[in-house]
């Protein structure tokens, strides 16, 4: 059983949504009430606050600065890759956020407009995602790491009005012109982009092209500040894309109002944060942690927040989270496991601890992929603060599960990411849809309708979201992930029921990575699989079968492909191991079984399934993956 007082909201939120929310969202400036908390057509059809208006720029950055905290630190930007720092107060961010807004509408952006945002973690992000916002337009941001290819897919789904940019981004190891990765994605694109707005970095001074580029600062001098656009509350707010099961991205579409509420809750309900703290995720903007947890919620809840361009190796050593903390007094961090296990590999003993005053922290938030026990122990003996695993995804856009520190503080218990938090009525349920008994694996599904501030379609593609999500178990959100409840009511979160895997916090496509290896000419057929990893959790291991006649070097076609799915989808996807196998096992009706061939990887017990065709073609595997290195001796990490 949960603690009381987190049961006695969990219990409101499910049975009185429209009185429990209305009074979460009276925290909130709106412009003109809401009709009705709850709207709900059907199942499937539902929506947060209709009739309402507001601006979630507003309750970011104006709300707090006409309350006369225009001088509190919103935004803090720390950047060991360029060795330079800089705050904003709440009214230097509101005007250099109203400024660009005007920018942007001088560029004929208007309210539903997309605008694609591919940015390192520099400020402009942020401001250029709350100018979105702002007017109402609709932001989409590309994480850095992907490569055009991908940049290209999301011009063609979003088709947006403007692109902004810059003309770097900053790896430890390198330094990443943008410009020309844009200009490759502009090619592929079949939608035309008349206009990008380029913030030119020091580190990288790039010409821009007449006609097509503007540059930022000239834009800003060129406009007036404009101000916040009233929107309804269902009005969309961004769209991110993220991995499904094929190459296709799917664009999760947020709307202002539900959003707004569920970030300004689940700030003081989860992350026990308030007006005034130091929020620190330690993510990126291209993903979801970073539009909820470094830009929308600190803002919306009046914290400062810090934005980090760096790593938690490398920049310089393993000790830069704890100096962060220390300069800027974090009271709490959010981060990935497989970041804290990179500094534990580096600093087994904690010894940087010794160097760096923590005590401002009074939480550790992780998410993003399982938390293994181990590295919560490391975490909890060396930062000596609560550890707490949550569990999310994109398209919820905040925890699902949880231990609520805002509302009281529950025992931990490593390997299970919590509770339910409220707002969610999570239910694990066996293929045919009936529940399953506490302890017991399922599939984990959440009863709708969805709280405030998760999806509330896919960009374009409402059949994708009812396929999806919402058709497998009619009345439920598909979560994709498997795991289990036990009989306190903590979920663990076991395995994903599609062949999505997650490499350092990053959720990725085997079907993506498929996809570009089988369009390689020496390619019959290929699969790709998620590998247990001691320091990301999993690495992508291909397996292709050469089509007949082809008698090149198997070794160099392998390098072949590893710089083609680098190409295609980006440095990001880690994909560096592959192997030729002269067939794949399948099922009589051939279906490929990568699950077997993830446990061959992992070194896991693996009776041959009932299905398959020809037994012997998984000794095949294990001695094309032995090749390889796998099974790893050392999974200890991530086991
Ligand atoms: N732009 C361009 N390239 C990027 C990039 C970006 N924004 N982010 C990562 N890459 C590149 C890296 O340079 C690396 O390239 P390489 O193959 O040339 O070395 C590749 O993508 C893989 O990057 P990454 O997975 O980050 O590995 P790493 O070895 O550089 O760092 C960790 C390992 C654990 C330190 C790092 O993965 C990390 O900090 N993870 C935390 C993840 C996180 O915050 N997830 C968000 C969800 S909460
Ligand atoms: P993303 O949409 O990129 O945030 O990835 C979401 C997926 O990451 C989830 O569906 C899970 O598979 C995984 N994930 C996120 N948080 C956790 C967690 N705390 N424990 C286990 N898996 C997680």
């Amino acid at each position: 059983m949960v603690g009381e007082v987190h049961a006695r909201e969990l219990r409101h939120s499910l049975n009185d949504p429209d009185a429990f929310w209305a009074r979460q969202a009276e925290a909130l400036h709106w412009d003109q009430p809401w009709n009705t908390v709850l709207r709900t057509e059907s199942d499937e059809d539902y929506a947060w606050f209709p009739g309402g208006q507001l601006n979630t720029c507003f309750n970011a950055l104006d709300r707090h600065v006409d309350a006369g905290r225009g001088d509190q630190a919103a935004l803090i930007y720390d950047s060991p890759v360029t060795g330079s720092h800089r705050q904003y107060s709440y009214a230097e961010l509101r005007d250099e956020v109203a400024r660009f807004a005007g920018a942007l509408r001088n560029e004929g952006v208007e309210a539903g407009d997309r605008v694609i945002i591919y940015m390192p973690m520099v400020p402009g992000a942020v401001i250029a995602m709350l100018a979105c916002a702002r007017i109402g337009a609709v932001h989409s941001v590309v994480f850095g790491g992907f490569a055009p290819p991908e940049l290209a897919k999301r011009v063609d789904d979003a088709k947006p009005a403007l692109i902004v940019t810059a003309t770097c981004g900053i790896e430890p190891n390198r330094t990443i012109p943008y410009l020309p990765l844009l200009d490759e994605a502009l090619e592929i694109a079949e939608h035309p982009v008349p206009r990008c707005i380029v913030l030119q970095r020091p580190e990288c001074d790039h010409p821009l092209k007449p006609g097509r580029d503007i540059d930022w600062y000239a834009a800003c001098e060129a406009a007036e500040p404009a101000d916040c656009l009233p929107v309804d509350a269902t009005h969309p707010l961004y769209i991110l894309y993220t991995s499904g099961t094929t190459g296709k991205p799917k664009g999760v579409v947020r709307d202002h109002g539900g959003h707004a509420v569920a970030m300004h809750y689940s700030m003081g309900t989860v992350y026990d944060s308030h007006p005034g703290d130091v929020y620190w995720a330690a993510s990126d903007v291209g993903w979801v942690v970073g539009h909820s947890y470094i830009v929308y919620a600190p803002l919306i809840r009046g914290c400062t927040s810090i934005l980090y361009e760096g790593k938690p190796v490398g920049t310089p050593d393993a000790g830069a989270f704890w100096r962060v903390i220390d300069q800027y007094k974090v009271n709490v961090l959010f981060t990935a496991p497989t970041a804290l296990r990179a500094i534990k590999k580096e600093d087994p003993r904690g010894e940087h601890l010794g160097n760096h005053d923590i005590g401002s922290l009074r939480g550790l938030y992780l998410a993003g992929e399982r938390s293994d026990p181990d590295t919560i122990a490391w975490a909890q003996q060396h930062l000596k603060v609560p550890v707490v695993d949550h569990w999310w995804q994109t398209e919820t856009g905040w925890a699902v599960a949880a231990n609520c520190r805002g509302l009281e503080p529950l025992p931990i218990k490593p390997g299970s990411a919590s509770v339910a938090v409220p707002g969610y009525d999570i239910r694990v349920l066996d293929d045919a849809g009936e529940p399953v008994p506490a302890g017991h694996i399922g599939n984990i599904v959440l009863k709708l309708p969805l709280p405030p501030g998760t999806l509330s379609t896919l960009w374009n593609n409402e059949d994708g979201y009812r396929d999806n999500y919402l058709s497998r178990f009619p009345g439920y959100y598909l979560t994709g992930d498997a795991g289990f409840i036990d009989e306190d009511g903590y979920l663990s979160i076991m395995s994903r029921i599609d062949d999505i895997i997650n490499v350092a916090g990053h959720r990725l496509s085997t079907g993506a990575m498929e996809e570009v290896l089988a369009a390689h000419p020496d390619v019959a057929e290929a699969a790709v699989i998620g590998a247990a990893d001691a320091l990301k959790g999993q690495l992508p291991v291909g397996l292709v079968v050469l089509k007949s006649g082809v008698d090149r070097d198997e070794a160099t076609v392998c390098q072949e492909l590893v710089a083609a799915v680098r190409a295609s989808i980006g440095a990001v996807a880690c994909f560096r191991t592959v192997g030729v196998v002269k067939r794949l096992p399948k099922t009589r009706s051939g279906k490929v079984l990568r699950g077997a061939m993830r446990k061959l990887a992992n070194g896991e017990p693996c009776p041959v399934p009932a299905t398959v065709d020809d037994p012997a073609i998984l000794d095949e595997i294990r001695e094309a993956l032995a090749d390889l290195g796998y099974p790893k001796t050392d999974r200890s990490a991530a086991a």
